[in-house]
């Protein structure tokens, strides 16, 4: 991740979020070292075909912000203000950071961001952080397993992020894939990283006949990119 500057969050134009995300993503940066020390050992895996979440430990990431990077953030603000998104959903709220960039494009185009979380010390905390970056009215947090919690969303959906445990990926995008409008855009953070346990999903999304057209892209970090067409 970059150093901490405000002209990372200026595209934005709310000095309310900026200054939260900057004070989030220090907070993350101060994870560095540990995220380091976990993932040297596996470092050949992460930078070639991935590593299998099933090997992780998902309690080492209770307290860790994982964010996705700022330009990943800003490239998904864009893109949701390109396709004037009204509804848009997260799966993986964490502390909140992507939800803010999500937030503030909801706010500009007159919608609403559907996140979910499962552990309440993060869902506390992250509607505290988008409450301080005054974006609260366009934010509903479902707290709960993805699986429970995005079963009945009743509305059609234009942008997704998914962003919460890789192995739930597919099956939280065959839960919510009847609520996608067409031209709905999709991006799904770490899939070089945990390529394993997002397989299921990129054959399907990449497979035209299923209805989508999709790619890595790398806004300084890999992330898949898909767009329903049909
Ligand atoms: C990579 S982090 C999300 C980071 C966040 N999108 C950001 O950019 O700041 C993944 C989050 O998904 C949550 N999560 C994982 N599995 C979940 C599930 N089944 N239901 C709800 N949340 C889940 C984890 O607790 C974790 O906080």
């Amino acid at each position: 991740m970059p150093k901490v500057t405000p002209d990372l969050f200026a595209i934005l134009n709310d000095p309310k979020a900026e200054a939260v995300l900057a004070k989030l993503y220090k907070a993350a940066l101060k994870q560095g070292w540990t995220m380091v020390f976990h993932f040297l050992p596996k470092a050949f895996k992460l930078l070639g075909k991935g590593v299998n979440w099933k090997t992780e430990n998902e309690q080492f990431y209770d307290d860790k912000y994982i964010p996705i990077v700022p330009a990943q953030g800003t490239f998904l603000y864009m893109q949701a203000r390109a396709l004037n998104a009204k509804n848009i959903l997260e799966f993986g709220t964490s502390y909140g950071i992507s939800t803010i960039y999500l937030a503030k494009a909801a706010k500009d185009n007159g919608g609403k961001v559907i996140s979910t979380e499962y552990l309440s010390h993060k869902v506390k905390a992250a509607r505290e952080n988008i409450e301080e970056a005054g974006l609260s009215q366009y934010v509903d947090i479902l707290e709960g397993d993805a699986r429970e919690t995005l079963k009945n969303i009743d509305t059609e959906l234009d942008l997704v992020l998914l962003d919460g445990w890789p192995d739930l990926v597919f099956p939280i995008f065959k839960l919510i894939e009847p609520k996608l409008k067409k031209g709905a855009i999709i991006a799904v953070d770490d899939v070089e990283g945990f390529k394993p346990s997002m397989q299921d999903y990129l054959d399907y999304v990449r497979n035209t006949e299923n209805g989508y057209i999709s790619m890595t892209i790398k806004p300084n970090k890999g992330m898949e990119f898909t767009i329903k067409v049909k």
